[in-house]
């Protein structure tokens, strides 16, 4: 018995310091996102364009930054066991978020494509196709009072939720690590136009390892289930 409450606190304790850690990249995408919808050349930057590429890449930060604050209040078990209501409202606005912050990431590559070119486009692409595909399968399994499948998508729809804050988290930490070395050491396979072989490795890292790794948990505990 104590040894589930130690867990349990240690769990929300977890929880807690993501809350805290992801909040620094909320802010900076959702104000950047409004800031670039109001027209500030400042936001804008370099992903200025069109008013309909604005509109996707500025907009996306918006609900981007939605969805990485509710990615973790979804994982949070006890929110759903003690308020069911606002697992299932969160549960919405993530969903809905998520399928427009994919849109607006796919609509913006379309027209504009990524600083890094065709291996960033298809990176950063199958992330939005995934994020989307996510959104739907979660509510869509929900509705269905399927909620083995539901739990399934929904733990999916988190990591890549995260994972635009994890591609952060991965270039920080290679910085940290590279200058502390040495510093003609630092930042070295990363370049300002995203062609360094760690910027590469990137395009894919920040969402589709982890994914694997979650499948390979999901397959294991579903063969236990059948035995
Ligand atoms: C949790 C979700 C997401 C958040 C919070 C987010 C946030 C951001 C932010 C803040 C930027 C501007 C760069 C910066 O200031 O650091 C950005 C750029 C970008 N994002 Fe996202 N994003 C998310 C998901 C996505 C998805 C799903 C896609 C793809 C469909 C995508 C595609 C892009 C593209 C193409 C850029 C511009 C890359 C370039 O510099 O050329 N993002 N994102």
């Amino acid at each position: 018995m104590p040894r589930v409450t130690f867990a349990a606190a240690l769990g929300l304790l977890g929880l807690v310091a993501l809350f805290v850690a992801v909040q620094g990249f909320v802010w900076h995408s959702m104000s950047r996102g409004v800031l670039g919808l109001v027209g500030s050349s400042e936001a804008q930057g370099r992903l200025a364009g069109s008013a309909l590429s604005n509109g996707y890449i500025f907009g996306h930060m918006v609900f981007g930054g939605v969805v990485t604050m509710l990615a973790v209040v979804q994982s949070a078990g006890f929110v759903r066991r003690r308020w069911p209501i606002v697992h299932r409202l969160s549960g919405r606005v993530l969903a809905l978020s998520a399928l427009m912050t994919g849109l607006g990431g796919l609509g913006y590559i379309l027209l504009r494509g990524t600083i890094g070119g065709p291996i960033m486009n298809v990176g950063f692409g199958l992330y939005g196709i995934l994020m989307i595909l996510c959104a739907i399968q979660t509510p869509r399994y929900a509705m269905a009072g399927d909620y083995a499948r539901h739990r399934r998508w929904g733990l999916r729809l988190i990591l890549v939720a995260l994972g635009s804050w994890i591609y952060r988290v991965h270039y920080g930490l290679w910085y940290g690590a590279t200058c502390g070395i040495a510093p003609e050491l630092c930042g070295v396979g990363a370049s300002a136009d995203f062609s360094g072989p760690f910027d590469i490795i990137q395009m894919f890292a920040f969402y589709l390892p982890y994914l694997l790794l979650l499948e390979w948990i999901l397959r294991r505990h579903m063969n236990r289930q059948v035995m």
